[in-house]
C-alpha cells in the first residue's frame, strides 16, 4: 500500500483524526482513514451529552461503533471528553424539581459519568481529554464562568481527573484548550497546570487543539508553548488540527450575500507554509509532542463550514473535496 501520514511520522508521533459514525459508513473516506492515520477521536459521540442524554440512560451505541472499528483496524483511540461546558446535558445541573444542584451532588454525578465511560472503553482508549476549555477567554478571569465553575468552583478540575485515573490508571490524561499559543491564555493555563501538578494531580499532558489561521500561530509562539508546557513535565499534543483559510471572526455568524468563499491560490499558498512550518515545529519539538490529530478527515467536510460563518466553505485540511492531498500535505511528508 502508499505510504501515509502514519508512515512518515512513525518514529515521531501517532497521527490521528477526527470521525464520525457517519464517516466509517463511508468506504473512500475509510480507505482514506486506513492509508494516513493511526489514531482516531471521535469528533462528537463521546461527549457528555451525547453519550450520556439522560440521568438514567447511556447512548453507547455510536462511540462503540468508532472503538470497534478502531480495534478492528488495530488504531488507537483519543476519548473526547469528560467534562466541558459545552454539548453538555442539562439535567447534570439540575435537581429533579429543576432547582440548581449542590456541589456535592454535581461532583457525584460527574464522578459517576467518568467511572461509567473510562471503565467501558478502558484498554481501548489510550488517552482522554478530561477537562476541556476550563480556561475563560477573558483576560480579567482565570477560569470560565461556566455551569461547573459557578456550582463547583475550581474543584471540578482536579476531581476530574482523579476520577479518570482511578477508573483506568493506565489512560494517559489531557488537559486540552485552544489558542493556547497566544501568549496571555498561555500563561494561564501554565498556571492552571502547574498548581495541578504541585498538588500531585494525576494529569500527563496538554492538548493545543491547533484550530489555527494562515496568520498564527508564529512560529516563536508555537515553540514557546511546546516548549513551556513540556518543562513542566507534561506530554504536549495538537490534539484538534486544521488551518482556516479565513481571519477568525467572533461575532459573524451568517455569510453576506455577495461573499466569495473562492479558495484562491493565495490562500493555497499561505496554507501550505502554514502546514510546512508547523510539522517542522512538531518535529524538532519530538521529545516533547507525543501525537497530532486532525480535526475532520478532509475538506469534503469540516466544523469550519458551519462555523462561526455558517454556509461558507472552508479548505483547512490536507486533503481536498475530492480526497486528494492538496500541496500542504506532500511539504508535511518531505524532510
Ligand atoms: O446531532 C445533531 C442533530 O440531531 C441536529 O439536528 C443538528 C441541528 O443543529 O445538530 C446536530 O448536532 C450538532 C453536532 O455538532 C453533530 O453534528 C450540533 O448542532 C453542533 O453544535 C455540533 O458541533 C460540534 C461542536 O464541537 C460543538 O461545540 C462540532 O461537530 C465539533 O467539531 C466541535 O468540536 C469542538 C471540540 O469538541 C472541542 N474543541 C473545539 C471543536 C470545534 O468547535
Amino acid at each position: 500500500a502508499e505510504k501515509g501520514l502514519k508512515d512518515y511520522y512513525k518514529s515521531y508521533f501517532p497521527i490521528g483524526v477526527a470521525v464520525s459514525t457517519r464517516a466509517l459508513k463511508n468506504p473512500a473516506e475509510v480507505a482514506l482513514i486506513l492509508q494516513q492515520f493511526n489514531s482516531l477521536t471521535p469528533e462528537n459521540d463521546m461527549k457528555m451529552g451525547p453519550i450520556h442524554p439522560d440521568s438514567t440512560r447511556y447512548n453507547w451505541g455510536p462511540a462503540d461503533a468508532i472503538v470497534d472499528f478502531a480495534q478492528a483496524h488495530q488504531l488507537k483511540v483519543r476519548g473526547h471528553n469528560l467534562c466541558w461546558h459545552e454539548q453538555t446535558p442539562r439535567w447534570i445541573f439540575k435537581n429533579p424539581d429543576g432547582s440548581q444542584v449542590s456541589k456535592a451532588r454535581l461532583l457525584k454525578r460527574l464522578h459517576d459519568h467518568i467511572d461509567a465511560v473510562v471503565k467501558r472503553y478502558k484498554g481501548k482508549i489510550y488517552a482522554w481529554d478530561v477537562v476541556n476549555e476550563a480556561i475563560s477567554d477573558n483576560p480579567q478571569e482565570f477560569l470560565r464562568n461556566s455551569d461547573w465553575y459557578k456550582i463547583c468552583g475550581e474543584d471540578f478540575i482536579a476531581e476530574a481527573f482523579r476520577y479518570a485515573h482511578a477508573a483506568d490508571p493506565t489512560a494517559v490524561l489531557f488537559y486540552n484548550d485552544y489558542n493556547t499559543e497566544r501568549p496571555e491564555k498561555m500563561e494561564r493555563i501554565y498556571q492552571l497546570l502547574k498548581k495541578l501538578k504541585d498538588a500531585k494531580v494525576p494529569i500527563d499532558g496538554v492538548g493545543l487543539q491547533g484550530h489555527w489561521s494562515l496568520v498564527e500561530p508564529t512560529e516563536q509562539e508555537l515553540r514557546t508553548t511546546i516548549e513551556r508546557f513540556g518543562s513542566l513535565g507534561l506530554k504536549v499534543q495538537v490534539t484538534e488540527l486544521d488551518v482556516s483559510v479565513y481571519p477568525w471572526e467572533k461575532d459573524r455568524r451568517a455569510k453576506r450575500p455577495d461573499e466569495s468563499d473562492a479558495y484562491t491560490a493565495e490562500m493555497q499558498t499561505k496554507q501550505t507554509a502554514q502546514y510546512k512550518l508547523f510539522f517542522k515545529v512538531f518535529r524538532d519539538e519530538a521529545k516533547y509532542m507525543t501525537g497530532i490529530t486532525f480535526w475532520n478527515i478532509s475538506d469534503h467536510y469540516s466544523w469550519l463550514d458551519t462555523y462561526p460563518v455558517a454556509g461558507r466553505k472552508n479548505h483547512p485540511l490536507l486533503f481536498d473535496e475530492q480526497l486528494k492531498p492538496k500541496a500542504a500535505y506532500y511539504e508535511v511528508v518531505k524532510f
